[in-house]
């Protein structure tokens, strides 16, 4: 009895271990928490992560403006101040990498407190475009593209164009605004949502479909099939105990 229950306590630990290891962390980072949980105070943006989050809801207030002109040392409207749909999709980036519990699946290993090819929807990227593609900015890369006179404070090297000019479209935006950090993503299953209506976060179900089928690989491999082994033993010890009755 204690040996059937055995083996299946341990098949099933096994086979719930190898789909998806959910990781407790957040990103590295300048106003990061070391790892995501609720948080009691107001928010002042942000709010879809409120209930577990990478952010504090003090440093969300930094946010709570608009239009947003700077946050931190660096400016948001060095061109002009974004439109108010445009900066929706800013702040969307802005609080997946500050507040996000998902962020630290894609930190970037040469750089740990960024984020490397997050896949990020399709529709968000094109929805994103769409809601900036009259607002103007002068860095292609806003990661990069800056004269910075001081750690931060951003000034335009380039002159002022149109998103529609620089970005093309949904693609152009996801893949080129922050450099290496999002990928345009066409499988609508496996994808990470910037913005949502409201209740659970998406994210954290798309996650575990990436991870569960591409991460590991070979492990993922190894681990399954000593998940089978195990379940394969039980039933054939669980059928010859039975037949001394
Ligand atoms: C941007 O918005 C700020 C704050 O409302 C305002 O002071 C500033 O004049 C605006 N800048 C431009 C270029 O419209
Ligand atoms: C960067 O800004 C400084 C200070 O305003 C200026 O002297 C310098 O020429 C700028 N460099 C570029 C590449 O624009
Ligand atoms: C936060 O959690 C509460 C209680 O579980 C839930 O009712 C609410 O919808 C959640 N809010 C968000 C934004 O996920």
């Amino acid at each position: 009895m204690y040996f059937t229950q055995l083996c299946f306590i341990l098949s099933v630990s096994t086979v719930v271990k190898s789909a998806f290891e959910r990781k407790n962390e957040c990103l590295p980072g300048n106003n990061h928490k070391r790892t995501p949980g609720p948080e009691e105070g107001t928010f002042g943006a942000c709010h879809e992560y409120k209930n577990n989050s990478c952010c504090t809801a003090a440093f969300t207030q930094t946010l709570s403006a608009s239009p947003i002109v700077k946050v931190e040392d660096t400016y948001w409207n060095r061109c002009g101040n974004l439109s108010r749909s445009c900066e929706q999709y800013k702040l969307s980036v802005e609080c997946f990498y500050r507040c996000s519990p998902n962020a630290i699946y894609w930190k970037n290993p040469d750089h740990p407190s960024a984020a490397l090819h997050v896949p990020v929807c399709a529709e968000d990227c094109d929805a994103w475009f769409e809601a900036c593609k009259d607002d103007m900015t002068c860095a292609t890369n806003w990661l990069t593209d800056w004269n910075f006179t001081k750690p931060g404070e951003n000034h335009c090297k380039m002159p002022c164009k149109s998103f529609t000019e620089i970005y093309k479209d949904g693609k152009g935006l996801c893949e080129k605004m922050w450099g290496s950090t999002f990928l345009y993503e066409g499988n609508a299953d496996k994808c990470i949502k910037l913005q949502w209506s409201a209740g659970d976060n998406p994210n954290n179900a798309a996650v575990e479909k990436i991870f569960a089928s591409t991460s590991g690989g070979w492990s993922t491999v190894m681990k399954t099939a000593f998940a089978d082994l195990i379940l394969i033993s039980c039933a054939v010890a669980i059928s010859s105990f039975f037949k001394f009755f």
